[in-house]
């Protein structure tokens, strides 16, 4: 079992103009581990999983101050090169957001963009991230069909297969389950106990079951703060604050 912390966030804060989203966030993301991200509506969650990122880079008027290293390597200092990080660091969306484009053009776009040309590998990577994404003899069949053709949880397993083709460390994902029916939902929640042997996953939810049944490290976030970090287990039966406890027997949120 590794104990490796991948990513390091310290004394991180987030503004929104004169708003402050996020206050003096601290976490440790521990590799090889599901870390959830729960809290009610405006907490700041998806805001925090950006962050990871950064893609509130594309909003304005954002401010950021502290400190988030992958790898040692702090992602908001010159040293750490955009294209790279978005690349270790892979995003899976609510809504699933195939392209208008073929299911073997939504998967190869990654690869292609970092320079894979050779036909046959680019083949190679298409059936190890849809294999890896749990999908691929349901679609091996019809590569060359439109992705957007696929049903909803058939679609959120392809943007699953996108963001593996490139091969990043870490995978956000924000309510990746949401808009799935209950069988997509397993699906992709079984997914997740797989991926973590390869990857770092962390998973905004607002389903406390699939906190509980997917994730190692659970994170309850309140009001921009961050009110504990703790194994899944103890959040759950044994939390250290009582906002915690009153949040997961669901008496507010
Ligand atoms: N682009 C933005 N500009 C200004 N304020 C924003 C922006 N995005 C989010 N906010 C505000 O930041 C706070 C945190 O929002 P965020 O979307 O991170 O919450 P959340 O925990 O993901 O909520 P939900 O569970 O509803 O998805 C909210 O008050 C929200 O209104
Ligand atoms: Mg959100």
């Amino acid at each position: 079992m590794s104990n490796y912390m991948k990513m390091r966030v310290r004394n991180l804060n987030l503004f929104y103009g004169d708003f402050q989203a996020l206050m003096d966030i601290n976490m440790n993301i521990m590799e090889n581990k599901v870390t959830a991200l729960i809290g009610p509506s405006g907490c700041g969650k998806s805001t925090y999983l950006r962050t990871l990122n950064r893609m509130n880079d594309l909003i304005d008027h954002v401010k950021i101050n502290g400190q988030i290293l992958l790898d040692g390597i702090d992602i908001y200092s010159d040293q750490c090169d955009l294209i790279d990080l978005r690349k270790s660091v892979g995003m899976v969306f609510q809504k699933p957001n195939p392209f208008p484009k073929t299911i073997y053009e939504n998967i190869v776009y990654g690869p292609k963009i970092h320079g894979i040309k050779e036909k046959s590998r680019l083949d190679e990577i298409v059936e190890k991230s849809l294999r890896g994404a749990a999908i691929w003899d349901e679609v091996k069949d019809r590569l060359d069909k439109p992705a957007l053709g696929l049903s909803g949880g058939q679609q959120q397993r392809i943007c699953i297969a996108r963001c593996l083709a490139v091969e990043p460390d870490v995978i956000l994902m924000d309510e990746p389950t949401s808009a799935l029916d209950p069988i997509s939902t397993l699906k992709v929640e079984n997914l997740m106990d797989e991926l973590k042997k390869d990857y770092t996953i962390v998973v905004v939810t607002h389903n406390m079951q699939q906190a509980g049944r997917v994730s190692d490290y659970t994170s309850f976030f309140l009001n921009g703060e961050i009110i504990e970090t703790d194994l899944t287990e103890n959040i759950f039966s044994n939390p250290n604050d009582k906002r915690t406890e009153d949040y997961i027997t669901g008496r507010f949120g």
